[in-house]
């Protein structure tokens, strides 16, 4: 394909993410799931929820899911139930979003960063294995922007020291690594619903996934008040349950999730196709043996502050996954890093940029976004 297309002052903003056109596609179906468990009267810990908590967990190839209130809670009670306590480590990539962090630090723990691959932007094994020591407690690989980490040497560093192997999984649903879906991957993988997730709720939602009964057993009672059975708490717990009308409205979107992966993909396919020998662009690399699942469709560029703002001159949406990594966030300015620790985060955090994408983001769209790209790099 060639970028042709130009630039019109009356040409419609593109968004860079746009939910209106699935619920144009699907609101019918969620209305009537609504209005069905609004008839039930059973709105927390019902028949939706146990359903959505089987059928994901088939969806991503594992025994057990435990439908919580967020993708944050799914990381913080995972961490729980791995024995993850105050004054553990637990190493996360540097480039992710600030809850993988947060979630650690919620529990006490501390954060232990590791470095990530350039062409992938997800956990660098060998850094994760170079920063493990005797209090490290678990390890989290983030499954960025949509591509799967490179897990078997993350499940071989696991493997030798003993320690459970976390996926956060809020972006890639869907995706998988060596013909095994995400979520299946580590010992226990971690789901987000946000609704500008791939799989979104009507709000918040997360769920965790395990083949593990142990850990499903745990989680359940953490989830509700440490109860073991009702009215009976056998350890402190949360209340982190989803609500039932989120479970019915997943299990619709659960339903097109497959369809609306392809028409991700083939979004991207077209991006890479238009942006093949742009100058001064890199598109997302996806190795042998993985398959994307574009929650993200991410460049890189040396001149990104300039050509994101050529884009929202021209009314082109595009976001930075993330400006800047955890080590140099306010937050954790107390565990002493500074800039250059972490290279290979640091100089990708200045190069990304997240084009328009979504599944009904259209070829017109695409090509507009596409030319002005080029025409950008011909400057
Ligand atoms: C990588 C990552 N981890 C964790 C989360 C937290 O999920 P939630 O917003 O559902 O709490 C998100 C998304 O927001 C995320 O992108």
């Amino acid at each position: 394909m060639n970028p042709t297309a130009t630039f019109a002052a009356t040409d419609e903003p593109i968004n860079q993410f746009d939910l209106t056109g699935q619920y144009a596609e699907i609101g019918a179906e969620l209305r009537a799931a609504v209005e069905r468990v609004l008839n039930s009267q059973q709105l927390v810990l019902g028949l939706e929820g146990l359903a959505l908590e089987r059928e994901l967990a088939e969806f991503c190839g594992v025994k057990h899911g435990i439908a919580v209130a967020s993708g944050t809670d799914a990381l913080i009670l995972a961490l729980h139930a791995c024995n993850v306590y105050a004054g553990d480590e637990v190493l996360i990539p540097t480039l992710t979003f600030v809850a993988t962090g947060s979630a650690v630090s919620a529990l006490g723990a501390r954060p232990v960063f590791a470095d990530i691959n350039r062409d992938t932007l997800n956990l660098d094994a060998d850094d994760v294995r170079r920063r493990i020591t005797p209090k490290t407690k678990a390890v989290i690989a983030v499954h960025l922007h949509g591509l799967a980490a490179d897990m078997d040497p993350l499940r071989e560093i696991a493997r030798e020291r003993n320690l459970p192997l976390i996926e956060d999984n809020a972006q890639a649903i869907g995706a998988s690594y060596k013909g095994r879906r995400t979520g299946s991957l580590g010992d226990i993988a971690c789901i987000s619903f946000y609704p500008t997730k791939n799989l979104g709720a009507a709000g918040d939602g997360g769920m965790i996934v395990t083949d593990s009964a142990e850990l499903d057993a745990r989680l359940r009672t953490l989830r509700n008040h440490g109860q073991a059975s009702r009215y009976i708490s056998i350890e402190p717990g949360w209340n982190s349950r989803l609500d039932e009308i989120q479970a019915a409205i997943l299990r619709v979107k659960l339903r097109h999730l497959p369809k609306w992966q392809k028409a991700r993909q083939a979004n991207a396919s077209k991006y890479s196709d238009l942006l093949a020998g742009v100058k001064g662009i890199r598109t997302p690399v996806v190795p042998e043996g993985y398959e994307h699942v574009f929650h993200q469709y991410t460049i890189r560029s040396d001149g990104r502050e300039a050509l994101q703002k050529f884009l929202a001159d021209r009314k082109i949406g595009s976001t930075i996954y993330y400006p800047v990594p955890l080590h140099l966030q306010p937050l954790y300015s107390s565990l002493g890093h500074k800039p250059g620790d972490f290279p290979n985060a640091e100089h990708v955090a200045g190069e990304i940029l997240s084009l328009p994408m979504y599944p009904e983001l259209s070829e017109e769209k695409i090509r507009r976004v596409a030319a002005t790209l080029s025409e950008f790099a011909k400057l």
